[in-house]
């Protein structure tokens, strides 16, 4: 396992100074994560007051971690290369919405960061951030292991944590992942889910639970809190957060995360273990007959609109 030292003499990139990624560079400073972070877009205005707002939560004694401008060429020098550069989803967008647009912007970001670090990890935050897990695989020719994105670990989240107010435990006490695309065809694994080894319908609180109405408030919760306020930051910083410091200190933990599946030729969500090397090893779940077809379902729908952006 590499040392605390060794992970903050790493350097990650964020792609993108807009609230998604001003929020998650916040993070990896507030934690810290990495001795360096460069905020990286072209609009030099908006890149340049974010780097001073940021600084200026770093002169207090509370984290070792530096912010500062980067460019495209630096950030593909770097351990870890968070995108969050794109169109965000507005109003009465799906995620699938924005591929075109994010697809294109996508392509032109890694020519520029070209030739990657032989080591260097790319984590798609952008949506629709399956569909973009694999345009980024395409375009950087890096090793799929060091291609990954955020997927349903933050669907994970919210699930585990709807289920943990309900039966009064903490969530981090729970097994429970959703998988497939971070979108419409994401389901939970509930055949596989427990607490402490217990199935829910078993634990204390848990015994009336509606399986489907859980998981639609999954699903829907990203729409219900871009529907008020615009978009979302803080869970989306929070999970990737977690993600960079599994990586930088080769923590291993266990996440469903968004990376590209040989059998079915697409990016989606399944376990994971991270490491220093991106995917250090994938988790297969046993998953019943159900959830098998639904992983095959939601495949076929990314697969779909792969081909079709590749039209
Ligand atoms: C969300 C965005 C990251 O689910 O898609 O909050």
């Amino acid at each position: 396992m590499s040392s605390p030292s060794a992970a903050l003499q790493s350097r990650i990139a964020v792609l993108g100074a807009g609230e998604v990624g001003s929020t998650i560079a916040y993070t990896l400073l507030a934690n810290p994560i990495a001795s360096e972070v460069l905020l990286v877009d072209p609009k030099e205005q908006v890149r340049d007051a974010q780097v001073q707002d940021l600084s200026d939560s770093t002169y207090h004694g509370n984290t070792s971690s530096l912010i500062r401008a980067g460019t495209h060429k630096e950030a593909g020098q770097c351990d870890i290369v968070v995108v969050t550069a794109g169109a965000a989803q507005k109003q009465g967008e799906s995620r699938t919405d924005l591929v075109g647009r994010n697809q294109a912007i996508l392509q032109s970001a890694i020519g520029d960061m070209k030739p990657f670090k032989d080591t260097t990890i790319l984590l798609l935050i952008a949506n629709p951030v399956d569909i973009l897990t694999y345009f980024a695989l395409q375009y950087s020719g890096l090793p799929a292991h060091q291609v990954l994105g955020t997927g349903t670990f933050l669907d994970s989240a919210r699930l585990r944590g709807a289920l943990a107010l309900r039966a009064g435990v903490t969530a981090s006490s729970l097994n429970a992942y959703v998988l497939g695309e971070h979108g419409d065809s994401q389901f939970p694994a509930w055949s596989c889910a427990n607490i402490s080894g217990i199935p829910l319908p078993k634990f204390p609180g848990l015994e009336a639970l509606d399986q489907d109405s859980l998981a639609d408030e999954t699903k829907q919760k990203a729409g219900s809190i871009v529907e008020s306020k615009g978009a979302t930051a803080f869970g989306i910083a929070s999970v990737t957060a977690s993600i960079c410091k599994s990586i930088l200190f080769d923590e291993r933990i266990i996440r469903a995360v968004s990376h590209y599946q040989d059998d079915l030729k697409v990016c989606l969500s399944k376990p994971l273990v991270l490491g220093r090397k991106g995917v250090v090893q994938t988790v297969d779940l046993p998953l019943d007959k159900r959830e098998r077809e639904a992983l095959t379902e939601s495949a076929k729908s990314l697969r779909e609109i792969i081909e079709q952006a590749e039209k």
